[in-house]
Formats: structure tokens, C-alpha cells, sequence
């Protein structure tokens, strides 16, 4: 009840922030058009080029959404990503990063793959099948990251859970994150050997939704003041150290209807989170 009411007070803002306030623009400049005073941005795909943005500053801790529609027509083989990530130049390195990866497809099911790096520990896919059709409407994608837990949303349903389980030696994401949205050619990635139909081209992802809450990294001395419980930093307050008991049933069902390929199922013997945490992580 009450995260409801945080969630529509803060989305009215959200909803009408411009890209330009917190956003820039990485690659494929000519392939990104803005619309609607610049609070609604189109990344375009085609044999030249996809699109990507970034954040303009690096967060610490924060509860991360956009709203995103994905192209409504055969897209197989194209990649729309919505994610943070400490390694935005992708130098290499003990990277945390967390992902919202939409894999094309002509028509459904569509498939959502969220991913989890913490100190480069990788190879956490866990794919979902929508339970609606994102390529015909705004639909938002949300990531809290605070001390506790990572929680993936798709709405207002947590579909997946990354706990801070340091003490048992899992590594947790600890850097400063920047936020990043892209559209890309992903045929030799995550296609399942799907070809791209590039008389389809352009292929559009529209997003919506670009204000940021979220505690700006500005050192790390000053990182901790993104980590505490504070009244004013609510994503780290009570209601986010775990899920509630409505939340845990939601992700329970979301997860027992939606999820389709777990790497704790096929991996669980080299990630130490999937034997304590085996339905949430
Ligand atoms: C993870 O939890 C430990 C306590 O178990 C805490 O000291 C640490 O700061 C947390 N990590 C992050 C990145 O919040």
C-alpha cells in the first residue's frame, strides 16, 4: 500500500523529466530522435547503426525505472537493454552490472533476460516470458539497489531478487553505477541463431521516464551516505530491506509462471547464492 503510493507520487515527475536532464546521448547519434519536448526518445537500428544513452552521473544506491516500448514488428535478433553498470566503456575489470535485456522476437513469446555482475561474477541469466505484449504499450522496468538486495520489477511485480550476501563471500554490487538504455544487433549474442530481418529496419525502442532516483557516488568516502537507511533516501528504508509478504507471493507467482531458463538450475554448483536462495536470487 503505502510503496504504492511512493511509487504514482514519484512517477508523476518521472514520467515528464527530459532525456536532457539526466541523459546524453553515447552512440549512434543520428539514430536517436527526441519527441515530446525531449521526455520520450526514439533509438533507431538499422544495417548502419544502433543507439545507445548513459546517465550523466554515477549513482550509489537508488530505486532505477524507465518505461520502455519495444519495436512491434519482427525484431528477432536485436538486442534493447536497459541497465547499470560500473564499466560503461566497457575497459574490462571487476565490473558490477545489472540488466534488463529484451530479446527480439517476432511477435510472442517475448523474452526478458535479467543478468547480475558483482566484482566481474557473471553468468546469472534468468529469462522470462512477458505475460503481456511490450511492444504495443509503455511498460516500466525497475531496479532497486540498496545494501539489502537488488530487486528487478517489470510494473509493480518483483520478478527477480539479488540478496547482499557478502557475509557468506558472494560478491554484491559495490561501485558507482551509471544507467544506460541501447538498441543493438545481437544475432551473434543472444539470437538462438536468429537472423536479423533487415527488411524490417528500422527497428524503434521508445523510452519514457528519465528522472533518476537515485543517490549520486561522488566519493567514495561519500559512498557510504548512499548506503544508510535514511528517511530521505526511502529506497533504503524498511520497506526495502525484504519483501514484504505480498511481494515475496507476487514474485513467487511471477517466477513459478514466467521464468523459463534459471542459471541456478543448470549452474548452481559454481554460484554459492543459488544453494541458500534457491527461488530468489
Ligand atoms: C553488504 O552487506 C554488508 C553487511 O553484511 C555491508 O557491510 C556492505 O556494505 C553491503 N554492501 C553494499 C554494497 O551495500
Amino acid at each position: 500500500m503505502v510503496v504504492a503510493v511512493i511509487t504514482c507520487g514519484s512517477k508523476a515527475d518521472h514520467n515528464v523529466v527530459s532525456f536532457d536532464k539526466n541523459y546524453h546521448v553515447t552512440w549512434g547519434n543520428s539514430h536517436v530522435t527526441s519527441v515530446n519536448q525531449g521526455t520520450e526518445v526514439h533509438l533507431r537500428m538499422d544495417k548502419a547503426s544502433g543507439a545507445g544513452f548513459e546517465s550523466n552521473v554515477g549513482y550509489a544506491s537508488g530505486f532505477f525505472q524507465i518505461k520502455i516500448k519495444l519495436p512491434n514488428k519482427d525484431f528477432s535478433g536485436v538486442v534493447v537493454a536497459f541497465y547499470l553498470t560500473s564499466d560503461p566503456d566497457g575497459k574490462g575489470g571487476n565490473h558490477d552490472e545489472l540488466d534488463f535485456e529484451f530479446l527480439g522476437s517476432n511477435g510472442p513469446p517475448f523474452t526478458l533476460q535479467t543478468n547480475v555482475f558483482a566484482n566481474d561474477e557473471g553468468g546469472r541469466e534468468q529469462r522470462f516470458h512477458l505475460w503481456f505484449d511490450p511492444t504495443s504499450d509503455f511498460h516500466t522496468y525497475g531496479i532497486v539497489w540498496n545494501q539489502h538486495q537488488v530487486v528487478f520489477y517489470v510494473d509493480k511485480t518483483p520478478i527477480r531478487v539479488f540478496k547482499n550476501n557478502t557475509k557468506i563471500g558472494v560478491s554484491y554490487p559495490s561501485q558507482q553505477l551509471v544507467i544506460q538504455g541501447s538498441i543493438w544487433n545481437g544475432e551473434t549474442w543472444a539470437s538462438g541463431g536468429r537472423k536479423i530481418d533487415w527488411s524490417q529496419a528500422p527497428f524503434v525502442a521508445s523510452f519514457v521516464g528519465f528522472g533518476v532516483t537515485g543517490c549520486q557516488f561522488q566519493s567514495s568516502a561519500s559512498k557510504d551516505q548512499c548506503y544508510i537507511s535514511s528517511p530521505k533516501l526511502w529506497w533504503n528504508g524498511d520497506k526495502y530491506l525484504g519483501l514484504d509478504p505480498a511481494q515475496r507471493k507476487a514474485l513467487q507467482d511471477a517466477r513459478t509462471k514466467y521464468l523459463y531458463d534459471d542459471y541456478c538450475s543448470k549452474h548452481a554448483h559454481i554460484h554459492q547464492e543459488c544453494q541458500i536462495n534457491k527461488n530468489t536470487s
